[in-house]
């Protein structure tokens, strides 16, 4: 069975999958409940038909995290996760591996984000490591998840990328996902990351890298489509005018 229908079939079967963490505001951060419509999610869908990135949601209520601001905005808003089904298939590859390989005794993941992992996870991981930046993060997604799996979770503040684990672990699968949109320029950490746990763990893999590698080859094979290519903002904007959707 390919990639793409393994990632099929995985969206049929969590098609209903949520979390549940409370919202809550910490610093730069924001746990939020957010409502897709029908026509947003039309909207949405039609982005990803056009930039043919397989990326599909459904009308409902989602829990998003937030991080607001950065220098040119302070008012932008970044989302950076949410358990839109998009998102939550994109850890298809690692439940698939956990569930052939189950009980998989130790697990790392670099990005907490709003802890679909554990909710994905928890029936075939004995015990998860998870290395996240921003202190905010922690404070609003770790309690909860702590709570419900205890003695299971150890989180570690640190900045993935120089991150050293204590000698002698290893781990039987590692999954990195810090970053926070699709792109070419996320493969050169996927690979250092990839890298520094090539010897220390069973299995890896990094959030969408087919999607950021296959945005690499198109680059690579039509240089000049991306030298006018109409950016992912600009698309945005038309499509949002197209839709008439003002909010
Ligand atoms: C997309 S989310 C991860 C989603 C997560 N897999 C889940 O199950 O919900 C990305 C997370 O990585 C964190 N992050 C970003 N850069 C990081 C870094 N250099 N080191 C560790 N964490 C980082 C962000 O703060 C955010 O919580």
């Amino acid at each position: 069975v390919n990639y793409k229908e393994r990632r099929h079939a995985f969206i049929q079967e969590y098609v209903n999958f949520k979390v549940d963490l409370p919202a809550g505001q910490h610093g730069l951060y924001e746990i939020k409940r957010c409502q897709m419509d029908e026509r947003s999610a039309m909207f949405h869908n039609a982005l990803g038909l056009v930039t043919k990135t397989d990326r599909f949601s459904r009308p409902g209520v989602y829990t998003q995290l937030i991080r607001w601001g950065n220098n040119a905005d302070p008012y932008a808003e970044t989302v950076v996760m949410s358990d839109h089904l998009c998102e939550v298939a994109d850890h298809e590859p690692l439940v698939t591996y956990a569930r052939e390989h189950a009980p998989l005794e130790r697990v790392l993941i670099n990005g907490l984000g709003i802890g679909v992992c554990f909710e994905l996870l928890a029936p075939y991981v004995q015990h998860f490591t998870v290395v996240e930046l921003s202190a905010s993060v922690i404070r609003l997604v770790a309690p909860h998840y702590q709570a419900r799996y205890p003695g299971r979770i150890e989180i570690i503040q640190a900045n993935a990328l120089t991150y050293r684990p204590p000698k002698g672990v290893r781990y039987n699968a590692v999954f990195h996902d810090i970053w926070d949109f699709i792109s070419h320029n996320n493969l050169a950490e996927m690979r250092h990351l990839q890298r520094r746990y090539g010897r220390l763990c069973d299995w890896q893999d990094s959030w969408a890298r087919r999607y950021c590698e296959r945005d690499a080859r198109k680059r690579r094979r039509h240089p000049e489509q991306y030298e006018k290519a109409v950016d992912q903002k600009e698309l945005y904007r038309a499509l949002n005018t197209l839709f008439a959707i003002t909010d």
